[in-house]
């Protein structure tokens, strides 16, 4: 399906940060937009839905747990009842939890990996038997560069986003021989509702890790989630792109 045809693009974690650039990316293309969250009030995701209104896109939004394997395949199987295909996932909603280990709760390592790790199970999992039928289909997780690196305070989240990357390039390569792709972003530091609550010294120490000098935006990660999903990068699969400002080479 060429990209001027109309998408089927479902975002998870869409109603703000990353998810919503990736939204306004995709919008330019006039995707059809399935977006979830888990906010607890619907305030950013009717915001976001305003602003690709007032672009002429077609979007719609659910406020739905994607770390639930039966709530997943509940929205999944009445998307494909109404649109009949699936062309992207972006597996996008993520949380954080942070605590040195001897101070982290069972709860807290639980919550990070079900919303953080699980729901790239799900969804990628329900989309993936439509995908397989049309023989088409991309797929991209967010990762971090935390996964590389290490971050103090954040094992679970650090676990969370390596195993995106273990199960990335393990899908990849069951699903290449019907050209769908599955590749991961992996973001440094930027400026979300994530990053916002960090106290201002600890921001002002990541900086200075940056060679770029500034923390991201969430429009330069979503240009690279878009791309993926573009036909100009028909030949990855399996790979991890960072997106960070140099913070980690
Ligand atoms: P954010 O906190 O601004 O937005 C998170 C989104 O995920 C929201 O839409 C929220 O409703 C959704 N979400 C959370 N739990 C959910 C659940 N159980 N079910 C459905 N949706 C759920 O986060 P941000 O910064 O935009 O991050 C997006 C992704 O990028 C996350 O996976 C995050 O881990 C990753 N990332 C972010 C970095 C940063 O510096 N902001 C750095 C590296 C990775």
């Amino acid at each position: 399906m060429g990209e001027e045809a109309s998408r089927v693009v479902m975002i998870t974690g869409g109603s703000r940060g990353i998810g919503r650039a990736t939204a306004y990316a995709f919008a330019e293309e006039g995707a059809r937009l399935v977006l979830a969250h888990y906010d607890p009030d619907e305030t950013a995701a009717e915001e976001t839905l305003a602003v690709l209104k007032s672009r002429g896109i077609a979007a719609e939004s659910h406020r739905v747990d994607v770390s639930s394997y039966p709530v997943v395949t509940a929205l999944l199987n009445d998307i494909l009842d109404r649109f009949g295909r699936i062309d992207v996932l972006v597996n996008n909603a993520g949380i954080t939890r942070d605590k040195i280990l001897v101070r982290m709760s069972e709860e807290e390592w639980d919550a990070v990996i079900q919303v953080n790790l699980k729901s790239v199970f799900n969804c990628t999992q329900a989309v993936l038997k439509p995908m397989l039928k049309q023989r088409s289909g991309c797929i991209v997780s967010l990762s971090s560069v935390v996964a590389e690196r290490g971050n103090f305070g954040q094992g679970n989240y650090a676990a969370s986003k390596a195993g995106v990357l273990g199960f990335t390039r393990s899908v990849a390569r069951e699903v290449a021989s019907r050209a769908i792709r599955v590749n991961a972003v992996a973001p440094g530091f930027i400026e979300t509702d994530m990053t916002a609550v960090l106290p201002e010294k600890v921001k002002e120490s990541f900086i200075e890790q940056i060679p770029l000098g500034r923390m991201g935006h969430p429009e330069d990660v979503a240009n690279a989630v878009y791309w993926l999903c573009s036909d100009k990068a028909a030949y990855l699969t399996g790979q991890v792109i960072h997106v960070n400002g140099g913070m980690y080479m």
